[in-house]
């Protein structure tokens, strides 16, 4: 064999080693950066300024009327069990048609003082809230004390404990990264 014929056989020995390494690797190649990726988040989720943005745009989210609107309409369709201290206990969902309820929920945010989202179905939730919901909760939507719970507040409670939760989250979690300081990253869950 000549020494040209030699070379270009080793050369191509060569390449053809280096693609099957190449192959072999990549999974372990993914692996790595799935890997890396995690770290990222992790790193993210430890940054004290990442963590107070966050709790930010949980809040201004809850104390959206777009959010209690939700949140209202949830419970008409749903019911509600949230043990929020009132002597009747839970409440059924359905008292009122699936159509109804953002309607219902239009007109309970202006009952504390919101703007709704949609204005022009607020006249036709108040009917039908009056004629499903005022039974228990009052024509002026105030409740009974200890009975029935009073939907002229804001936050209402259910919304109060969330954000009251999303508080505690941002307490626990932000203590979790001044703990590990810059080395060691602490348990967030
Ligand atoms: C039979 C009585 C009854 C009727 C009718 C009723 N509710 Fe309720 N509602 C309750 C009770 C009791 C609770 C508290 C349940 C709990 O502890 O989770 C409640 C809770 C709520 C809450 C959560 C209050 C808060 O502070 O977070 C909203 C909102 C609500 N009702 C809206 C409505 C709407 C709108 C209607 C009409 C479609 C309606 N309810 C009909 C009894 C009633």
């Amino acid at each position: 064999m000549s020494d040209f014929l030699k070379y270009t056989l080793s050369i191509f020995l060569l390449l053809l080693f280096v693609t099957v390494l190449f192959f072999i690797n990549r999974p372990e190649q993914k692996d790595t950066e799935a890997k890396h990726r995690h770290m990222e988040q992790e790193k993210r989720n430890e940054c004290i300024e990442c963590l107070k943005k966050s709790y930010e745009e949980r809040v201004a989210l809850l104390n959206s009327s777009a959010y209690l609107e939700r949140y209202i309409e949830d419970i008409i369709n749903n019911g509600s069990s949230q043990s929020l201290g009132y002597a009747y206990g839970d409440m059924q969902g359905g008292f009122a048609d699936k159509e109804a309820a953002p309607k219902i929920a239009s007109y309970v945010v202006t009952l504390s003082g919101r703007r709704p989202t949609h204005p022009e179905w607020v006249k036709e939730g108040q009917t039908f809230y009056i004629s499903n919901c005022g039974g228990c909760h009052g024509e002026d939507g105030k409740g009974v004390h200890g009975t029935f719970p009073d939907l002229t507040k804001d936050p209402l409670i259910g919304i109060k404990r969330r954000l009251e939760r999303a508080k505690a989250d941002l307490t626990r979690r932000s203590s979790g990264v001044r703990q590990s300081g810059q080395g060691t990253p602490a348990p967030l869950h």
